[in-house]
Parts: C-alpha cells; sequence; structure tokens
C-alpha cells in the first residue's frame, strides 16, 4: 500500500462526540475529507443537522443523532443506530468536553456542580462512550479509538482543577484501554494546546492572558481547529497501525517549555 493509501478511510465508519462545532467539527470534517462514514454528534439540533451536512458534502454518508454523553439511554441508541444503519463501527472520538465557569479557580471556590458537569462529560462520557464501543471496534479489523484530552491531561493549570482531573484522567484511562484491548483495537489520546473555539472565547478576548500563551507557545499563536483533524486522521488510519497506548500533543510546543 502506498504512504498515500495508508492514510484512505474509505469504507470505515466514525463517530465523533461533540462533532458539531470547534475541534469536534473540523475533526468529523477531516475524518469524511479522508474518506470515511461520519456521525458528529452532540445536544443542539441545528448543529448536528449542520454537520451532517458538511459530512456529506464530502460525497460520504452521515446520520444526525442527537447525543448527550451523560445520558447513557443517548450513548445507546447512537452506537446502536449508527451500526445498524452502516453495519458497523471503526473509528470512535470522544471529543466532547466542558469547562464550566462554576469549576474554575482555587479548589476552595469550586462548586460541587461545576465539578460534577466537568468529570461527567469528560471523563464519564468517555468512558461509557467506550464501554458501548466496545463490541463493534473488537469487531472491526480497523478498530481505533481516540481521545481528545488536554495538555491539561499531561501537566497541571492553575485555577482548572476539575478540569484537569478530568483530562489527567482520560489520558490514564486511554492507556489503560490501550493495553486491554491491544492487539485487536488501538487506543489513542491527543493533548491539544490552546486552540481557537468557543471554548477558549473569553481567554483570548482577555488581552493579558491571550498574549500570555502565545509568549509561552513557541508556535507563536493558538491553533485553529482543523489544526487538530490531521492528527486524528493519522492515528485512525493504518499509517498509524503501530501506534497504541501513545499520547500525542499537538500544543505549538507548549508543553516544551
Ligand atoms: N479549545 C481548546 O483550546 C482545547 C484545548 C485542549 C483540549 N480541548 C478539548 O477539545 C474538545 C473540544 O473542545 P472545543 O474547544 O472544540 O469545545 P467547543 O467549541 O465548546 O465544542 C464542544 C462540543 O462538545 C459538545 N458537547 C458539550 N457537552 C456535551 C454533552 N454533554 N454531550 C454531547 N456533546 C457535548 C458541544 O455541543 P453542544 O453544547 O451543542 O452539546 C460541542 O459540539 C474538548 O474535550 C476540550 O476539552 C480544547
Amino acid at each position: 500500500m502506498s504512504i498515500i493509501d495508508q492514510f484512505d478511510l474509505t469504507g470505515r465508519v466514525a463517530i465523533v462526540t461533540g462533532g458539531t462545532r470547534g475541534i469536534g467539527l473540523a475533526i468529523a470534517d477531516g475524518l469524511a475529507a479522508a474518506g470515511a462514514t461520519v456521525v458528529p454528534t452532540s445536544r443542539t439540533a441545528s448543529d448536528v443537522e449542520a454537520a451532517r451536512k458538511r459530512v456529506e458534502s464530502h460525497g460520504v454518508e452521515s446520520l444526525a443523532i442527537l447525543t448527550d454523553v451523560t445520558d447513557d439511554g443517548d450513548i445507546e441508541s447512537l452506537f446502536e443506530r449508527t451500526a445498524n444503519t452502516f453495519g458497523g463501527i471503526d473509528i470512535v472520538v470522544n471529543n466532547a468536553g466542558v469547562n464550566p465557569s462554576a469549576a474554575l479557580g482555587c479548589p476552595e471556590d469550586v462548586d460541587s456542580e461545576g465539578y460534577d458537569v466537568t468529570l461527567d462529560v469528560n471523563l464519564r462520557g468517555a468512558f461509557r462512550c467506550t464501554q458501548e464501543a466496545a463490541p463493534y471496534l473488537n469487531e472491526s479489523d480497523k478498530g481505533s479509538l481516540i481521545n481528545i484530552a488536554s495538555v491539561g491531561g499531561v501537566v497541571g493549570l492553575p485555577r482548572q482543577h476539575p478540569y484537569v482531573a478530568s483530562k489527567h484522567g482520560l489520558v490514564g484511562m486511554t492507556k489503560s484501554i490501550a493495553l486491554d484491548w491491544a492487539p485487536e483495537v488501538r487506543a489513542n489520546v491527543i493533548a491539544p494546546g490552546y486552540v481557537a473555539t468557543d471554548l477558549t472565547t473569553e481567554l483570548r478576548e482577555n488581552d493579558k492572558l491571550r498574549q500570555s500563551i502565545i509568549n509561552r507557545t513557541p508556535l507563536d499563536r493558538f491553533a485553529d481547529p482543523e489544526e487538530l483533524a490531521g492528527p486524528v486522521v493519522f492515528l485512525a488510519s493504518d499509517a498509524a497501525s503501530y501506534v497504541t497506548g501513545t499520547c500525542l500533543t499537538v500544543d505549538g510546543g507548549w508543553t516544551s517549555k
């Protein structure tokens, strides 16, 4: 197989949670451009429908399915409907994530609701999707699980304790899954640095904070969401056939400083 063909995802079926905005939408778009059938899902009907159309603009199939990753029934139905419609599932990207203001601050300032929501979406949601994905990924001979963590899953970040706890958990969970599922299914995690999405709007609008992040980033800027698509396509593809249990930082060099 040529090196270019190794990146071809034609015939594979992918689910992307939180695949309707920001990084998730860019990932769904990238997987579709590489030939995969993609189901981009979230809690907002209009966004799910728009994402379905964007996927289909690449000439591949899609489905509009609403999913809240904190709802077990939603998750079960997402996997069942996708597999029933397309005959299986080969790629799962656990991307849905939040960092609510109620979970920011020093540990003593964080309220329990902010803590619970952050852990429920970022960690438990990814875990429940992973459980539902298990039979399908095991049945596929190209099964690939990709979790989207953060540099906050690799190092500490001040005043973001629940988020950092959830993302460290996600990195550790992915490494354990890679052990349990090898050699049939590969599992990897990506740790993005600072990306220009809705999640970082407040940060980017604060001149002092934005500049301090840029100053600490060797590549001198925030990432565009599209810059996360290539790493996901790589990890999903045959080009990464010997890559499992790894945490790939995509952070413009932020953690190298
Ligand atoms: N932006 C960054 O700088 C950055 C850096 C490192 C890591 N990350 C991680 O990358 C991932 C995507 O972040 P982003 O910046 O693209 O965020 P975003 O623009 O806020 O998009 C988040 C996506 O997740 C969905 N979502 C939120 N809660 C959900 C739930 N309970 N169930 C299902 N879907 C849900 C949202 O849709 P609805 O609200 O409509 O459901 C949306 O599609 C997150 O895991 C985040 O932690 C981001």
